[in-house]
C-alpha cells in the first residue's frame, strides 16, 4: 500500500532489492501495527511538564511517537532507505519491548524477497478495509492487481484461477482483531499459484 502511495520508493526497491532489510523496519514504523499500550503509574511522576499521579492510567501512543518530527526526520514520508530505520516505537520500549521483533523483521524480509521475485509491480486497486480497533492498526481486506496494465481485479478472484489478481483475506484469528497480536495471527495471501501462508 505504501509503495503504491510512494511510487518513487517502489521504483527504488525494484532497482535494488538489497534495500529490503532497510524497508522492512520503515514499513513497521510507518504502519505502527500496535497503536498503543497502557500502563498504570506506580508512583507520582512528571513527564514533559505533565503531572502523572500514582494509580493513573497512561496510554502510550506508539503511532504518534512514530510520527514525531523531533525524533524522526520527515516522519510523514515513507522512505525505504532511511539512515536509521530501526529507530521507531512500533515494538514498544523498555523491559516489555517486543521479544519477537527480530522474528517479525525476518518474516517480512523473506516475504518481500519472495514477492519481488514472483510478481511484477503490485497495485492496490481499491481502498482497503481496515480493522475496527484502537489497538491493532490492521487491514482486514485488500484487493491487489499484479499487472498495472489491468486496472481492475475481480473481487472474488479464486486462489486457483488463472487471474493475476491477489486477494489478502483475514483468517478467523484476525477476525478476533481486538485480541490478536499482529504477526502471531495467521494471514492467508491468495495468489494464482496457490495460497502463501504468513
Ligand atoms: C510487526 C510485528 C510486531 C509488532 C508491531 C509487535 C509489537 C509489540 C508491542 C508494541 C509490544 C508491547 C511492548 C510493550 O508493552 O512495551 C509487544 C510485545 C510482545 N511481543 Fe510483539 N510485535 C510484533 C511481532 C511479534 C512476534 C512475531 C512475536 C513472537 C513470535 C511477538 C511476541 C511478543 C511478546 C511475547 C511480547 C510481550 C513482551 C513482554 O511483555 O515482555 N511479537 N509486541
Amino acid at each position: 500500500m505504501f509503495l503504491n502511495q510512494f511510487p518513487e520508493e517502489y521504483a527504488k526497491l525494484r532497482a535494488d532489492p538489497g534495500l529490503i532489510p532497510k524497508m522492512v523496519p520503515e514499513i513497521i514504523r510507518y504502519q505502527s501495527p500496535v497503536v498503543h499500550m497502557r500502563r498504570t503509574a506506580l508512583c507520582d511522576a512528571e513527564l514533559n511538564g505533565k503531572r502523572i499521579h500514582k494509580g493513573e492510567k497512561v496510554a502510550m501512543w506508539y503511532i504518534a511517537g512514530n510520527r514525531d518530527p523531533e525524533e524522526i526526520e520527515d516522519p510523514d514520508r515513507f522512505i525505504i532507505d532511511r539512515a536509521r530505520p530501526r529507530q521507531h516505537l512500533s515494538f514498544g520500549f523498555g523491559i516489555h519491548r517486543c521479544v519477537g521483533n527480530r522474528l517479525a523483521e525476518m518474516q517480512l524480509t523473506i516475504l518481500w524477497e519472495e514477492i519481488l521475485k514472483r510478481f511484477p509491480p503490485i497495485e492496490v486497486v481499491e481502498k482497503p478495509k481496515r480493522a475496527y480497533s484502537n489497538l491493532i492498526h490492521g487491514i482486514t481486506e485488500m484487493i491487489l492487481n499484479s499487472k498495472s496494465s489491468r486496472p481492475t481485479a475481480r473481487r472474488n478472484a479464486a486462489a486457483t484461477s488463472s487471474s493475476d489478481s491477489v486477494r489478502m483475506v483475514p483468517s478467523p484469528t484476525i477476525e478476533k482483531r481486538h485480541q490478536s497480536h499482529p504477526l502471531i495471527a495467521t494471514t492467508v495471501l491468495q495468489v494464482p499459484s496457490g495460497p502463501i501462508k504468513m
